[in-house]
């Protein structure tokens, strides 16, 4: 088989690296990859477009995947990242005739706007934040002066996982409704806003590969999201990641695969936008169950470096099934054994910082450790130099969590970098307890 697969970021290498473990893979193509995806594949020049791209640049991006895909006789494309989904390149392959693991234009709206999202789950019973959407910043505001409780607000549209606000006071939210709707943070993605009731409990992150009929979930996990130890500091993309969270036990896994996971795929159906894919879903484990924070429409990311090493089927063969509508026919199996990932990060990150510096003892690192790369680049001399945020996830599988993260941290010390900034707390012990 021929795969593109279209991304840049350690997702997309740990995605690159499963496939390869496979036999199905012929010919490997990483659009634009990154120094980890070199070593295994072929990188192709063609960088995905900014969020807020104007659509003239989106639309000759979608063209040229197309055009290139055609070129390389591409079996299939699978795609890592959330904005060309939205942009419809999955659709733009079907004229094609190009067979892609990925959601449609449509089905991707379920993380594309949260508004669509929140009424989905609304009119199909799916357990979710409860809240509602506007386009009117008047309503916006009545609303939240009528509210109980200070909620939280979000962009309806995609904002590279930045997009929400939880404000302490009243005021802060109204605040935050006029920074979106009236001053335009976050471009058109804020124009419309959701305010929906804050939740509290533990979060995690479930998947499901699906056809549209088929619903097959993966492993769980949990993210770290802000970019300091315990919790501090701004949102980031993700700074670290393990698999599984031991409290997630087999009643709760029935039970977000029946009431979250095979709903909506079904209310996908229904609607006539069948969902094709990976369906990622934020979860809060509330008093009164599991609730959809927000629906995503790929892997995440970190994620995808601790879920997809615990893999032990074929990738190509799951996406292919996925793509040709035929995941009945397959058997999808998962290691029991716990991955631990810390995401390595330029500091500074995630807002300025410099990049360019050497990657230091990446040829140190012990033989069944897994260094998934993000930002990173190989420079003229074929040194590999920072290019990125995030520059790097280093991960471990072991039999317990805690050997995984031993293990981690133990490889996280063998690679170095001017300013490198990771957690020191990522699957800390105090974080995933079992509490009663
Ligand atoms: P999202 O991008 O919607 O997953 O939101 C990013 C983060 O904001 C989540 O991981 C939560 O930590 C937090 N968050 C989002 N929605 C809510 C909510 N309704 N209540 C409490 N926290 C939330
Ligand atoms: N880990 C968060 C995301 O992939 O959106």
């Amino acid at each position: 088989m021929i795969i593109l697969l279209i991304g840049a970021g350690a997702r997309e290498h740990t995605i690159a690296w499963k496939l390869c473990q496979g036999p199905r893979v012929d010919a490997l193509f990483v659009a634009p990859g990154n120094a980890g995806t070199a070593a295994i594949a072929t990188n192709l020049p063609i960088r995905v477009p900014k969020t807020d791209a104007p659509p003239a640049e989106r639309q000759a991006y979608l063209d040229e995947i197309a055009h290139t895909a055609r070129e390389l006789k591409a079996d299939l494309v699978a795609v890592g990242p959330e904005d060309p989904l939205a942009w419809g390149l999955v659709d733009r392959l079907a004229v094609e005739g190009i067979a892609a693991f990925g959601p449609s234009k449509a089905a991707a709206r379920l993380e594309a706007s949260k508004a669509f999202c929140k009424d989905l789950c609304q009119r199909y019973a799916i357990p979710h934040a409860r809240g509602a959407s506007f386009t009117s910043r008047t309503a916006a505001c009545n609303y939240v002066m009528h509210l109980d409780d200070v909620p939280v607000v979000k962009a309806d549209g995609l904002a590279a996982g930045k997009g929400v606000l939880i404000p302490d006071t009243k005021e802060e939210a109204l605040a935050a409704i006029d920074a979106m709707m009236s001053e335009g943070l976050f471009g058109e993605a804020g124009r419309t806003v959701v305010i929906e009731e804050r939740l509290s409990g533990r979060e995690v992150s479930v998947f499901a590969f699906t056809d549209g009929r088929t619903v097959v979930p993966m492993v769980p996990a949990c993210d770290y999201k802000r970019i300091f130890d315990g919790d501090q500091g701004p949102n980031t993309g993700g700074m670290g990641s393990y698999s599984p969270p031991p409290w997630y036990d087999a009643a709760l896994a029935e039970t977000v695969r029946t009431a979250i996971l095979e709903p909506a795929v079904r209310a996908m159906q229904a609607e006539g936008s069948p969902y094709r894919g990976v369906l990622y879903g934020g979860l809060m484990m509330t008093d009164d169950g599991p609730k959809v924070l927000e629906f995503n429409c790929r892997f995440g990311d970190p994620e995808a470096q601790v879920t997809l090493p615990r893999l032990k089927s074929d990738l190509a063969e799951v996406l292919w099934a996925v793509a040709m509508n035929r995941l009945h026919e397959v058997k999808v199996e998962w290691s029991d054994q716990a991955c631990v990932g810390v995401v390595m990060a330029s500091g500074g990150y995630p807002d300025q910082y410099d990049t360019g510096f050497p990657i230091h003892g990446l040829g140190s690192v012990e033989d069944d450790a897994l260094v998934f790369h993000a930002g990173t680049r190989l420079d003229d001399d074929g040194q590999v130099v920072t290019s990125g945020g995030r520059v790097l996830t280093v991960a471990a599988l072991a039999p317990t969590l805690a050997e995984a993260r031993t293990k981690a941290y133990r490889n996280v010390q063998h690679v170095h970098f001017s300013r490198c900034h990771y957690r020191r707390d990522i699957a800390a012990p105090s974080q995933h307890a079992v509490v009663e």
